[in-house]
């Protein structure tokens, strides 16, 4: 088991494990019951997570002595909302959860961001441990104490930051993870490579076939090589105020594209599409040189990504979701774009004529 230390700042919560590995479910039951002592555990999950691992992870904590129970919510990003999490909070209190009672994340991003929220805010603040189950969630959304739940208006637009204590990512979670799901986590890895590591970049262009057989040790030193990026960055900037905007590469785009389809387009099909976007518009801009902004196209396209924007999709309607960003300041919505792939910058004013250009050429 491989272990990745997030060191934060000494003024918020204390600095916490991402331990990294296969089949470590049992390990994790362990260290749970040595290190995150409580009366109490709730795991919270997705009815899909939960009929495919619920059982057996239950028996695991039960069997080291854990008193667990078990909270599950429909699957899928419209689950994402704060009617979710008034039922959770509901469920908690019948359960008897106070104050001392632990919350563990057993699934994807939503479940990890919904249970992240809920512990931020349960009799003002309960401990978590995220137990990751997807590509996305493994590489991105369990790291780095973003909560939140989707308003009608947008995506993500009420949360919190709120660390976990402990992270357990287990690949052999993957093996069931449909294929789609799995090439969502891709586009998240792509965008490691594309604002931090040109040489993961590199290997991905090499060996994706392999990578995506699941099984390699390559998938293993991606994961760590992920984990360790995203973990330096929020070490730096825990509450996005500057650098960590960084890791929204493409993501602005992707939540304007997701909010509009209605979630028919998923989280990591919307940060595709708006990685090609902003590479697109870094090359207009005349700051990214084409051969670059032609790798990254070819490479989600191999990942097994989508490149075109659905037609139905106006230009218009995409720049109204785009102006909902809650990295915006004021009108000026902020973009992510490239100098060259590992060299990303931040942009606050961006001609509208260029955006409806991109979204135009985009088009099916
Ligand atoms: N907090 C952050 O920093 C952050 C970062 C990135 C993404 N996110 C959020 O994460 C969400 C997307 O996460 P996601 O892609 O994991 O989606 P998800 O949680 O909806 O999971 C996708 C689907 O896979 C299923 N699933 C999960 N694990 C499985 C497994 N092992 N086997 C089979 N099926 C499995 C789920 O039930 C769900 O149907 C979005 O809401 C996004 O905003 C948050």
């Amino acid at each position: 088991m491989r272990s990745i230390k997030v060191n934060l700042d000494k003024k918020s919560r204390s600095s916490y494990e991402i331990r990294i590995g296969k089949n470590i479910i049992d390990r994790m039951a362990l260290i749970i019951a040595k290190n995150h002592k409580a009366e109490h555990y709730v795991v919270i999950t997705d009815d899909c997570v939960g009929s495919l691992y619920g059982k057996k992870f239950l028996a695991g904590l039960e069997d080291v002595g854990l008193n667990v129970n078990l909270i599950e919510f429909p699957a899928g990003e419209a689950s994402k909302n704060i009617s979710t999490v008034m039922d959770i909070a509901g469920e908690l209190l019948k359960l008897g959860a106070d104050r001392e009672t632990f919350l563990l994340a057993l699934g994807g991003g939503v479940v990890g961001d919904v249970t992240g929220f809920i512990a931020s805010v349960f009799m003002r603040s309960v401990p978590y441990i995220q137990i990751p189950t997807t590509l996305v969630a493994q590489v991105d959304s369990s790291i780095g104490g973003k909560t939140a739940v989707d308003l009608q208006y947008g995506k993500n637009l009420l949360g919190t930051f709120y660390q976990p204590c402990a992270v357990f990512t287990d690949l052999s979670f993957l093996e069931t993870l449909p294929e789609k799901e799995f090439n969502n986590g891709l586009a998240e890895i792509i965008k490691y490579g594309i604002i931090d590591d040109e040489k993961m970049f590199q290997t991905m262009e090499n060996h994706m076939e392999t990578i995506k057989l699941k099984e390699s040790k390559l998938l293993l030193n991606i994961v760590e090589s992920c984990c360790r990026i995203k973990k330096s960055i929020v070490e730096i900037d825990e509450k996005d105020q500057g650098l960590r905007h960084i890791l929204n590469f493409g993501h602005t785009w992707g939540h304007a594209l997701e909010t509009i389809s209605g979630y028919s387009i998923t989280h990591g099909e919307g940060v595709a599409l708006g990685m090609i976007a902003a590479a697109r518009l870094s090359e207009k801009m005349g700051y990214l040189e084409n051969n670059q902004a032609r790798r990254i196209e070819t490479l989600l396209r191999k990942a097994g990504l989508p490149w075109k924007i659905p037609e139905v999709f106006s230009a218009d309607d995409i720049i109204d979701a785009l102006r909902m960003d809650k990295k915006k300041k004021g009108d000026i919505v902020r973009f992510v774009l490239l100098k060259k792939i590992g060299m990303p910058f931040i942009v606050g004013s961006v001609n509208l004529e260029m955006i409806t250009a991109v979204i135009e050429e985009m088009k099916e």
